[in-house]
């Protein structure tokens, strides 16, 4: 890369390879943005072409109306013996599988000649609840092929949190496994998902064994996924789906216990999952992909799957946790597999980091031409870690910045012409409008910050609506500055270059390791515990995890503490799963509480932070109350403020 001043530029080289190098596609692109996307949109297979680019009716819009398409005939244009899987698994001496476009057509086709063989019709949902294994990208596809609606659940979730998503959706199907290595560990996955279709519609729940662990049998209701599929065609037509029928449904958290279940359409996903990757990710027939994300997540769903395979390019899919069972073993794998593009979160760089540069000091990761980092901001010593140690100074790092709702990137530097700059994200991709507006909707100024939005015609990806909900799709999506402006939670600022810095979720949606949990959801699990009245989470900032949440109870038990936080952990665990298990966990008399009865999070957080920040406990028993905590008139209750600070600092 080139240097100059804080920005950095791809070198000459790559500059010359790059699918985009020329500044003009942005004016291009602004002068036209629906005749733009109609254009890239035109490069897909359509069974039938659109009748109108776009058509809005706030808040709802769409996108190529009229016309037919599916995703997986797009995939499967060229059938080739070119690996379009490389899966590593987590335990070091099994063997990898790589499946190639025309071995992974042939299991599509099977499966989806089963899953209709179970009575599963176009606009059906169906579960899907796997580890990391290849059957994963064989189930989301299948279900594509023959236009059902996948809803995929991580599967580190808990049964509650799959039981509330096949409710939603109302799915007849689940495909899941036996069990799935994590950390050494086989983790029973069946037994999880036995539970988690009690008061469902599931009737049929294909098993994939995985590891040959011991699982409860229902004659009636499980299948095996290898019996199932032998006696299945390897052909299966695709069906037609109009651009703007639900492609998938993937659920992320919303305020309160209660899940929202994002919609994604066919037409426009597939058109922005394919034009991101190929000029972010700048993807040529040569490239091995490595995006870390699970399938669970929206980033799995767009760059572990669909976005590398459209663009016809073996993606790498891992099993494991990147440092087990060595903290090099990330390391290992792009070196064994000389994988060109790595994408991944700064939770893993910091994590990376934190082991030190002499972990991996013996690898040079000549095959790595590209770097990319989602789901959180990446800060500048992180940044230049990941440059220097991984890219060797020589790859660029495009930040890319997008979410659940968006379906695929919307800001992000093109690798070809940069500028790459630390902690920022860079500009909007060719086509979109964005800005960043105060409070009453004036544009702020260069360097101050503001709430990012999304102005019309919006992007092709973006969700068509909340599952069930439209009250809440307009509420959270399309009312802050009217319902002609998508509203995206975050804020963020420009420096005068016109690149975007993320700077945080301006809701209570707080990013573990790059997972999106809310504080809402948090609480409605710990107030199941029935000896707790009331409880506050909030996230504070980590050194490696981004944010991490802290929980405040108040309870009558009489139990010792210790059993109580390891109950309260127990809740999280039932209702979400490990992903969201608390840094701490304070006992507390009282929350403090504006006299209107709202728990003040800004000052819990305000205390932890601050206490963490001075590392020395005295330091805050000194700070005299209300002293950097902002005004604390309004409190209820200003003795608890005390109270927890002395808590704090014991
Ligand atoms: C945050 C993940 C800073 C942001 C794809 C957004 C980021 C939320 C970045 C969506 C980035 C995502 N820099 N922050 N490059 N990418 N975010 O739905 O707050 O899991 O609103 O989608 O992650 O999270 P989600």
């Amino acid at each position: 890369m080139l240097k100059k001043g804080e920005l950095y530029y791809p070198d000459k080289d790559f500059q010359k390879k790059a699918w985009i190098n020329n500044k003009k596609i942005y004016q291009q692109a602004e002068k036209d943005p629906v005749k733009f996307w109609e254009k890239l949109a035109g490069e897909l297979f359509w069974f039938k072409k659109w009748q109108k680019g776009f058509l809005h009716n706030p808040p709802y819009f769409q996108w190529f109306v009229g016309g037919k398409i599916n995703i997986t005939e797009n995939i499967f244009r060229h059938l080739s013996d070119k690996p379009a899987l490389i899966w590593e698994p987590e335990p070091v001496n099994e063997e990898p599988k790589i499946l190639t476009y025309q071995e992974l057509f042939k299991s599509v086709n099977q499966l989806a000649n089963a899953l209709k063989i179970l009575g599963v019709k176009k606009g059906d949902g169906v579960g899907i609840y796997l580890p990391m294994i290849p059957e994963a990208v064989i189930s989301m596809l299948a279900c594509c092929r023959i236009g059902a609606v996948h809803t995929v659940v991580f599967s580190a979730f808990s049964p509650s949190a799959l039981r509330v998503r096949l409710q939603d959706t109302k799915a007849k199907v689940l495909i899941t496994a036996d069990g799935y290595f994590r950390r050494g560990q086989v983790i029973n996955l069946k037994q999880n998902a036995d539970e988690g279709i009690k008061e469902t519609n599931i009737e049929k729940v294909i098993v994939v064994k995985r590891t040959g662990n011991e699982i409860t049998w229902d004659n009636q209701k499980d299948l095996w996924w290898e019996e199932l599929l032998q006696k299945q065609s390897q052909e299966c037509q695709a069906e037609q789906m109009d651009s703007e029928d639900a492609m998938f449904i993937l659920y992320t958290s919303g305020s309160t216990g209660q899940p929202k279940g994002i919609v994604h359409a066919c037409g426009g996903y597939a058109v922005q999952a394919y034009w991101t990757g190929k000029w972010i990710f700048d993807f040529h027939q040569d490239d091995i992909f490595w995006c870390t994300s699970d399938q669970g997540w929206i980033t799995g769903h767009t760059y572990t799957i669909y976005s590398p395979l459209l663009n016809g390019i073996t993606t790498l899919m891992f099993e494991g946790a990147p440092d087990f069972p060595t903290p090099d073993r990330w390391a290992q794998i792009i070196e064994k597999r000389k994988v060109s593009i790595f994408y991944t979160a700064p939770t893993a760089i910091r994590m990376f980091e934190k082991y030190g540069a002499h972990h991996i000091e013996k690898y040079k990761f000549e095959s790595l031409r590209l770097l990319g980092s989602v789901g959180e901001p990446i800060d500048t010593a992180a940044w230049l870690w990941y440059s220097k140690n991984i890219g060797k100074e020589k790859c660029p790092i495009v930040d890319t910045w997008w979410q659940t709702e968006t379906g695929a990137i919307l800001l992000s530097s093109l690798p070809g012409i940069g500028p790459f700059k630390p902690a920022f994200t860079g500009l909007p991709f060719p086509g979109i409008k964005v800005d960043i507006l105060d409070k009453q909707g004036k544009a702020v100024s260069e360097g101050e910050e503001g709430r990012l939005v999304i102005l019309p015609p919006f992007c092709p990806s973006l969700l068509r609506g909340v599952y069930k909900n439209p009250e809440k799709y307009l509420k959270t999506y399309w009312s802050q500055y009217g319902n002609k402006v998508y509203f995206t939670s975050d804020s963020a600022l420009k420096d005068k270059n016109g690149l975007i810095r993320i700077v945080g979720r301006l809701d209570d949606v707080i990013k573990i390791a790059g997972h999106r949990v809310t504080t809402g959801e948090m609480e409605a699990a710990v107030n199941l515990h029935p000896e707790i009245t009331e409880c506050a989470v909030i996230g504070i900032p980590d050194e490696i995890k981004g944010e991490v949440p802290v929980i405040f109870i108040v309870t009558w038990s009489k139990k010792p503490l210790d059993k109580i936080k390891e109950e309260v952990v127990g809740w999280i665990k039932k209702e979400i799963g490990p992903i969201a298990l608390p840094k701490e966990i304070y006992s507390v008399n009282d929350l403090p509480k504006t006299r209107s009865g709202k728990i003040m999070r800004r000052i819990l957080r305000k205390l932890v932070t601050q206490a963490a920040a001075k590392g020395e406990k005295e330091d805050l028993s000194s700070l005299p109350s209300g002293e950097d905590l902002g005004d604390l008139s309004t409190l209820a209750n200003p003795q608890s403020v005390d109270d927890i600070k002395n808590m704090i600092n014991q």
